[in-house]
């Protein structure tokens, strides 16, 4: 008899694991790849920059997992509404969750939650046509806006918001976005560290890119990137050096201007009715803990964008971790028969590939567990979703959702394909 599998999730981390159990299992094994969306492929599909094409070309490598002939999606299924940990186990041997970190984390300073003060996974997913963000959330009618944090997802938003609509206009961002990108009356992109450049998360690679626009200058502050590297790592000084070779620089009068800023914090949204300026505080480290200096600057931006990562949310049912945001597991084992992978179980850093030795970490725990185990499943999700009124979207209909996109781009003389905008285009185009 062979081992079934439910894999909640289908972003990197669920594909991985699907892929390691068919690598590592000695018997033969089933997996049932559950998503609350139409489409696979999580934040590659709708995280990853689109102007990243080679990184979203990762999808290719997932596709091949989910073509396997025993691995099945099911689609437009979600933990937590149409099934819970009990249906699971009822139906399978084991269940990994691999639901991600879709959620923002917050600043906790006062004007938070003025209008215009926003979270950049809401931005992120806008302009990649997540179905939960609707194409007119965002209007870009500040000529200066804010980017909190200096990671890479900061980046992301930066260049975005900094590229023309017509350096946009091959990827796969939706039609209605695009126009709103060639409206936005941004000119200056203010993006704030609040420690020194030598702690920035972005990558070298990443940073290298912003000043590479062609149409938007860097700006950087000489004694804002003064750092002692020598005992760095490679990263970290190559970080460094760029900064310092753009802060000795001048501007060539590009349209846009991408201001890079260390050591400040946010401390305050100001605003009437929506958010007017931002105040900052300078900082330095006290005992390595960020701390403020009384010195304080206000920029007068109309947004200000929340890039300061990502946290987890609890899954109906499933033990979750308050402090750390993660489902605590011990090697991927949750409980008897329930394990986590990916972002849920290590929290929300690393790259795609990080997800790969992660996934097959999680794999090898449960393998063993399970070993020599007689199935104690009794049930059939077919059946249940079934009497549940719930109709999975198959791995086909996601096939036509893909040629319908790329259709669209065709019809529109854009690229590969353009994301169709919201569940209905997506389910009438699987003909449901
Ligand atoms: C904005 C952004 C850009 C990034 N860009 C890059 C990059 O360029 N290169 C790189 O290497 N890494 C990048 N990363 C990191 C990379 O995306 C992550 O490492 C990876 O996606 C994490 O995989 P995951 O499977 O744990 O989560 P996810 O990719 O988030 O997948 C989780 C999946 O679970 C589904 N799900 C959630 N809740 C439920 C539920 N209740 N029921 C059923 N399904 C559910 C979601 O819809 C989603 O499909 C980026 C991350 C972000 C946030
Ligand atoms: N191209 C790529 O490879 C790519 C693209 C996107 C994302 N990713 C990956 O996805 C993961 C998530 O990226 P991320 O950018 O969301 O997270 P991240 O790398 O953790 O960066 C978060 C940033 O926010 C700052 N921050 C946190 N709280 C803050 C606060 N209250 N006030 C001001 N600043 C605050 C952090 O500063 P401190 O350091 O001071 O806390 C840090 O600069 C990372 O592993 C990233 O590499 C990769």
């Amino acid at each position: 008899m062979s081992l079934r599998v439910a894999v909640v999730g289908s972003g990197p981390a669920g594909l991985y694991t699907a892929e390691a159990l068919m690598k590592q299992a000695t018997g033969p094994v089933t997996v049932d790849v559950l998503e609350r969306l139409p489409t696979p492929y999580g934040l590659v599909r709708y995280g990853v920059a689109p102007d990243h094409t080679s990184i979203k070309s990762i999808a290719g490598y997932l596709r091949g997992v989910l073509e396997l002939p025993d691995v099945r999606f099911l689609g437009g299924v979600e933990f937590g509404k149409d099934v819970d940990a009990a249906d699971l186990l009822a139906c399978y041997d084991a269940v990994v969750y691999c639901t991600g970190a879709m959620v923002d984390r917050r600043m906790g300073i006062p004007g938070e939650d003025l209008p215009g003060s926003v979270a950049a996974t809401d931005f992120v997913n806008w302009y990649c046509g997540h179905p939960d963000v609707p194409a007119d959330r965002f209007v870009l009618d500040s000529s200066e806006v804010a980017v909190i944090g200096v990671g890479n997802v900061a980046v992301d938003v930066v260049r975005v918001l900094a590229k023309t609509a017509e350096e946009l206009r091959a990827t796969d961002v939706p039609e209605e976005v695009l126009r709103r990108l060639a409206a936005s009356r941004v000119r200056t992109i203010h993006m704030i560290g609040r420690r020194g450049p030598e702690h920035a998360k972005f990558t070298l690679k990443e940073l290298r890119e912003l000043g590479e626009l062609t149409n938007a200058d860097v700006r950087v502050r000489r004694e804002e990137c003064r750092a002692d590297v020598t005992a760095a790592s490679r990263q970290v000084r190559g970080n460094v050096e760029v900064l310092q070779s753009w802060a000795a620089r001048g501007l060539a009068g590009r349209p846009r201007l991408v201001d890079v800023r260390f050591w400040m914090r946010p401390v305050e949204i100001l605003g009437e009715g929506r958010v007017e300026a931002l105040k900052l505080e300078r900082t330095r480290l006290v005992e390595g803990r960020v701390t403020g200096t009384g010195e304080f600057e206000t920029l007068p931006v109309g947004m200000v964008l929340r890039s300061v990562g990502y946290r987890s949310v609890p899954l109906p049912g499933v033990p979750f971790s308050e402090s750390t945001m993660t489902v605590p597991n011990e090697a991927g084992r949750v409980r008897d028969r329930e394990y986590v992978a990916g972002w849920l179980k290590r929290g929300p850093t690393g790259v795609i590939g990080t997800n790969k030795s992660d996934a097959a970490e999680t794999v090898r725990t449960l393998l063993a567990d399970l070993a020599g185990r007689e199935p104690v499943r009794h049930a059939d999700l077919d059946d249940l979703l079934a009497a549940r009124g719930v109709s999975p979207v198959t791995y086909e209909q996601w096939l036509s959702i893909e040629a319908a996109e790329a259709e669209l781009a065709k019809s529109l003389d854009r690229g590969e394909r353009v994301k169709l905008l919201g569940l209905a285009a997506m389910l009438t185009a699987c003909g449901r």
